[in-house]
C-alpha cells in the first residue's frame, strides 16, 4: 500500500560514508530521513544497477514475510521528481549508550560477551540462507545494524543493493563464490566468536517458510 503513497523529498544531504551504492540522504515530508537508492545509484558497481531499488523493496519485503526485522521502508519522490527507495534511519551504529565505556562496533560486543552468542546466531542463522536465496554476495558486517532495545540489542537487516535482480537474473547456482563478502563473514565468525555455528534447524524453518510462498 505504501507504495501507492512515497514521500515527498524536502531536503537531501549527501553521504559522508565511504559508500558503493548509497550516495544521498533525504528528510521526507514525515520528518525522518531516509538512506536514499535509486536506479543509478550503483552505476559502475553492479552488474544491472537499475534494479537496485527494486531489489532493496522486494528482498525485504520477503524478510518481513519470514520475520527478518529491517528498517521501515518507503518510497521516496526526491525534489527533482526521480523516485527512489528510502530505508529509515534507525540508529544501530553507536552501542555505546548501551554498554558504557568507549565506542566499539558490535562484532566486539558479541566477542566480549556483552550480546550473547545465541542471540547473534538466531538472527545469522536466518539471514545466511536469506542472503544465498536472494543471491546478496555482500553481506559485510557493516550490513547489520545493531541497537539498544529493552535491556540488550536487536538486530535489523539492511543493504541488498547486491542482491536478486541488481546481480543478474536468475541468480547463479549455488554455492556462492567463497571469496563473496557473505561467504567470507561466515568464516570470520566462525575463527572469531567462539561457539559460533548456524543453528541448522533455524536454517531449515527459513527455507521451508521461503518455499510456502507463491511465486
Ligand atoms: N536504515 C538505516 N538506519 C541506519 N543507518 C543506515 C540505514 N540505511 C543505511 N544506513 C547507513 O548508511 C550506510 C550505507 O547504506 P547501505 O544500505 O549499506 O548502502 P551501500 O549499498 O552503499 O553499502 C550504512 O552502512 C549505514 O551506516
Ligand atoms: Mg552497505
Amino acid at each position: 500500500m505504501t507504495l501507492l503513497f512515497p514521500l515527498k523529498e524536502i531536503i537531501s544531504r549527501r553521504s559522508d560514508a565511504s559508500t558503493a551504492v548509497c550516495k544521498d540522504y533525504s528528510r521526507a515530508e514525515d520528518g525522518q530521513w531516509y538512506a536514499i537508492k535509486g536506479c543509478n545509484s550503483g552505476d559502475g558497481n553492479l552488474p544491472y544497477p537499475f534494479y537496485v531499488p527494486h531489489s532493496e523493496w522486494f528482498c525485504q519485503s520477503l524478510c518481513e514475510c519470514i520475520g527478518l526485522a529491517c528498517p521501515p521502508r518507503r518510497i521516496i519522490e526526491r525534489q527533482s521528481k526521480e523516485l527512489v527507495f528510502g530505508s529509515r534511519f534507525e540508529g544501530g551504529v553507536d552501542l555505546s549508550n548501551t554498554f558504557g565505556g568507549v565506542r566499539l562496533d558490535w562484532w566486539h560486543y558479541v566477542h566480549n560477551g556483552k550480546i550473547p552468542i545465541d542471540d547473534f546466531i538466531y538472527i545469522f542463522s536466518k539471514l545466511y540462507p536469506f542472503d544465498l536465496f536472494v543471491n546478496n554476495n555482500d553481506r559485510h558486517a557493516n550490513n547489520y545494524l545493531v541497537r539498544g532495545q529493552m535491556d540488550g540489542v536487536s538486530f535489523l537487516v539492511f543493504d541488498f543493493s547486491n542482491s536478486w535482480m541488481s546481480n543478474g537474473f536468475p541468480p547463479p547456482s549455488l554455492p556462492m563464490a567463497s571469496g563473496s563478502n557473505t561467504i567470507r563473514l561466515k568464516d570470520q565468525f566462525k575463527s572469531c566468536f567462539r561457539g559460533f555455528a548456524v543453528d541448522v534447524q533455524i536454517a531449515l524453518d527459513t527455507i521451508t517458510s521461503l518455499r510456502q510462498i507463491p511465486v
